[in-house]
């Protein structure tokens, strides 16, 4: 047995490894998968494959870290951290968005921390190197005439802005393949300007469970029925699949009519120049995503308690309540586009155990608190939903560290999204070398 095993049986609470069965390789716990289950326990909980996945999903893969009107004006800047890593979103004195790594060019240290703030300039507090918001260095007291400033600008981060979604990849060779999801969501996002719109409110969430399970759970609505009475008013959780031998005659007779009734929604919404059609790209891709306009269910305008808008104020040029809900997911987050407001969700794990849940409400720029929205009704939906979530995840991810966890078979109908995630996952593990 090698030392580092050693070391991770002993983490483990295995009191005298050298006897004890040996651990399972990440390769080998990949091929221990079966198709259409879920996956195995040590996926979920090893230490040693969070730090493979953060390596491979969080610095190799695009992954969504915010939104434009995170920082609306120049001097504006948000530090997200990512495992051991740290960006730094701002706006420049021009009005561009620019993304940094949060490391000074000195000795390394933090120039801002998690969350926003305002700056002129960014200054290191350690030993007060100075660089401007295009990252040039302006000033580095005490260290000679003779320091060559114009190689120690801080590193950018290779970033897109997609429809105002900011979208960074920390290596060097980001996946090509992002450049779909920047054709369709571009036009998609426009009428919703959200690179103009605001934060009307943020909530950060963290999850007891591994963020595989945190997207795994984002991908199906089998459990809403159970878990989501807010959401259940707005959203149809028939939409990602069902098995139809479950329903009774009368709802089953109800979800064929709502199949039939995408077909006609779907057509006259796109005749009035809104795409719409579900375009996915979740197999054979580095970069995993799937957006599609769903209807809203009930008063058919937008994910709150009554299912009517929230902000009169609308998003944009959006003119209609009645555009539905354009939803798109990645691998570290999910959105839903309506009329009236949008709700941008950001995942970053923490360790195997714990994910950090981000969730934004946006709303148009002008739109003003108690006078266009109510805050309580823009954000009541997915602050329940989230919390449920949060709760499954826990129990869920409790299970799958029991000994007694066996992976077991995903809904044919109604999880089949989750075996697409699991499928793409060892997928792109295997093309990192595993
Ligand atoms: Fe930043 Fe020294 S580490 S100025
Ligand atoms: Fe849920």
């Amino acid at each position: 047995m090698d030392l580092m095993l050693y070391k991770l049986c002993l983490s483990r609470g295995v009191e005298n490894p050298v006897q004890s069965r040996p651990i399972p390789s990440i390769s080998t716990l990949l091929s221990q998968r079966t198709s259409g289950h879920a996956l195995p326990a040590g996926l979920y909980t090893r230490d040693d494959v969070f730090e493979a996945d953060m390596d491979i999903f969080f610095r190799n893969h695009w992954i969504c870290i915010g939104v434009e009107c995170d920082v609306p004006e120049p001097g504006d800047a948000m530090g997200v951290n990512i495992g051991s890593s740290s960006v730094i979103l701002l706006r420049d004195d021009d009005g561009d968005i620019r993304v940094f790594h949060n490391v000074c060019r000195h000795r390394g240290s933090r120039l801002i921390g998690p969350g926003t703030t305002v700056v002129s300039k960014l200054v290191c507090p350690y030993h007060q190197w100075t660089y401007e918001l295009n990252g040039e260095l302006a000033y580095a007291p005490h260290m000679g005439l003779d320091l060559d400033k114009t190689c120690r600008g801080l590193k950018p981060v290779t970033s897109k802005s997609i429809g105002g979604l900011i979208y960074v990849c920390l290596s060097n060779n980001p996946p090509k393949d992002i450049s779909k999801l920047e054709d369709v969501m571009e036009a998609r996002l426009e009428p919703y300007d959200i690179r103009n719109a605001k934060v009307a409110y943020q909530t950060d969430v963290i999850e007891n469970g591994n963020w595989k399970l945190t997207m795994e759970n984002n991908r199906e609505c089998y459990h809403c029925s159970g878990s989501h009475p807010e959401l259940c008013v707005s959203f149809v959780d028939l939409d990602f699949g069902y098995d139809p031998e479950s329903l009774s005659v009368e709802d089953r007779a109800a979800a064929v009519q709502h199949e039939a009734l995408y077909s006609s929604q779907t057509a006259r919404w796109e005749a009035a120049g809104y795409q719409s059609s579900p375009v996915e790209q979740l197999v054979d891709c580095a970069t995993n995503f799937r957006t599609q306009r769903l209807i809203i269910a009930g008063r058919g305008e937008s994910q709150t308690l009554d299912a009517t808008a929230a902000s009169t104020r609308l998003l944009g040029r959006m003119t209609r309540t009645d555009l539905g809900d354009t939803h798109l997911w990645g691998h570290n987050s999910w959105n839903h586009f309506m009329g009236d407001h949008a709700v941008v969700a950001t995942v970053v794990p923490l360790s195997a155990h714990k994910t950090l849940v981000r969730t934004k409400w946006l709303v148009h720029k002008d739109a003003v608190e108690g006078a266009d929205y109510d805050l309580e009704k823009l954000t009541s939906v997915w602050i329940a939903t989230t919390d449920q979530d949060a709760e499954l995840i826990a129990r869920s991810h409790a299970g799958v560290q029991d000994n007694a966890y066996e992976p077991g078979p995903y809904s044919r109908f109604a999880e089949q999204y989750l075996d697409k995630f699991a499928g793409w996952y060892i997928d792109r593990m295997r093309a990192h070398g595993y």
